[in-house]
């Protein structure tokens, strides 16, 4: 009689859980479900920890029954469970539903600078043809910048207008190797090519892009601009190959087929000297304000290299020859961009950069 008592005791229990778990929305109620009847302090805890007290005939059947409502209760909260995960998880998936027509948030990204860009350019073209790349620094001494090249004393290049010269004391040559007496800051980048002959033996054939600087500044000047150097050494070097390397040249980085011009000119470093012009692509050479009305626009400076270079590197002048040429890239950015202002390279403002 007494464990039926507490056999129906024990079974309201099961009955009682059963009914409390239908009524339970979410995973949260359902955890608090649990612990209310199994948990440390929950009711089916409680009972097997009422067992000890029963008499023993009893013990054993209740002990059972209460085990056997413990592994249904554990099993039907299991079940529950896995139902209100995956209806909780679709809830979710559903709401998190991302709007793809809203506009997106996007990077500021930066930019190549115009004179990068065309530098890059221009190298290309002459690694395409076979030259290779040197680099000379940008503090240099008056040996290199002028004295090798054949630049005289009186020189105008030379003017304290012209060159930053970092070191002024003007010590006499008797006192100090003249090599070492007056730094500044490069006026050009022929100096590389003092430099490479000196270093190596013919054939030579390389462009030396670079920063240069002189004392000027207006809206064709900065004191800070670009130059590429080059330069050809080799036995059977002609003035036809000077043309054709700098016609090809001209063709490409303008990307059309210009009138190219060779003018006589003069350069201590080269003889003969000659400036090139190419044909005004913004007049079709009938005359503007860009080429001054001559149809022509001065590009660079060229020649084939003076003997008198070649001896200052101790070259052999009777075998060899060559050529060699100087470009100035902000002016061939503004040209082929159609820029009237060289300052607005350097100015930094975003505008103007982010055209290209
Ligand atoms: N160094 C010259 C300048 O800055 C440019 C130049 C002219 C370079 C003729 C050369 C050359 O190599 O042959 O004005």
């Amino acid at each position: 009689m007494e464990t039926k008592e507490h056999l129906t005791q024990y079974s309201s229990l099961k009955d009682r859980f059963l009914e409390e778990l239908s009524l339970i929305k979410s995973t949260v109620e359902l955890n608090t479900l649990r612990a209310r009847y199994i948990g440390k302090n929950g009711a089916v805890t409680a009972a097997l920890k009422t067992l000890a007290g029963l008499p023993t005939e009893v013990r054993g059947s209740v002990g059972k029954l209460i085990n056997e409502d413990k592994t249904l209760i554990t099993t039907a909260l299991k079940e529950k469970e896995d139902i209100l995960k995956k209806q909780e998880i679709s809830k979710k998936i559903a709401s998190d539903k991302i709007d793809i027509t809203l506009p997106g948030y996007y990077k500021k990204a930066g930019g190549r600078h115009p004179v990068s860009i065309v530098m890059k350019e221009i190298i290309d073209v002459f690694v395409s043809m076979g030259f290779s790349i040197e680099e000379g620094p940008e503090v240099e001494t008056d040996y290199y910048n002028f004295e090798a090249l054949n630049i005289p004393k009186d020189h105008p290049a030379r003017d304290m207008q012209d060159t930053f010269y970092i070191s002024t004391n003007h010590i006499s040559r008797a006192e100090t190797s003249h090599r070492d007496a007056d730094v500044l800051l490069r006026t050009h980048t022929s100096p590389v090519q003092i430099r490479a002959m000196q270093r190596t033996t013919p054939p030579l054939r390389f462009i030396a892009p670079g920063k240069v600087y002189r004392c000027d500044s207006d809206i064709t000047h900065t004191p800070m601009f670009h130059q590429i150097e080059g330069l050809v050494v080799d036995t059977n070097i002609s003035f036809a190959n000077l043309k054709a390397v700098l016609e090809g040249f001209l063709q490409l980085v303008f990307d059309r087929n210009l009138p190219v011009r060779f003018r006589p000119s003069f350069f201590p470093f080269t003889e003969p000297s000659t400036e090139v012009d190419i044909g005004c692509f913004f007049c079709e050479q009938s005359g503007c304000r860009i080429c001054k009305g001559t149809g022509w626009i001065e590009i660079l400076g060229a020649g084939m290299v003076n003997p008198k270079v070649f001896q200052m590197v101790g070259y052999d002048t009777e075998r060899y020859c060559g050529f060699a040429f100087g470009i100035g890239i902000e002016r061939v950015t503004m040209l082929k961009y159609g820029i009237d202002d060289i300052r607005l390279f350097y100015e930094g403002d975003l505008r103007f950069l982010r055209q290209f």
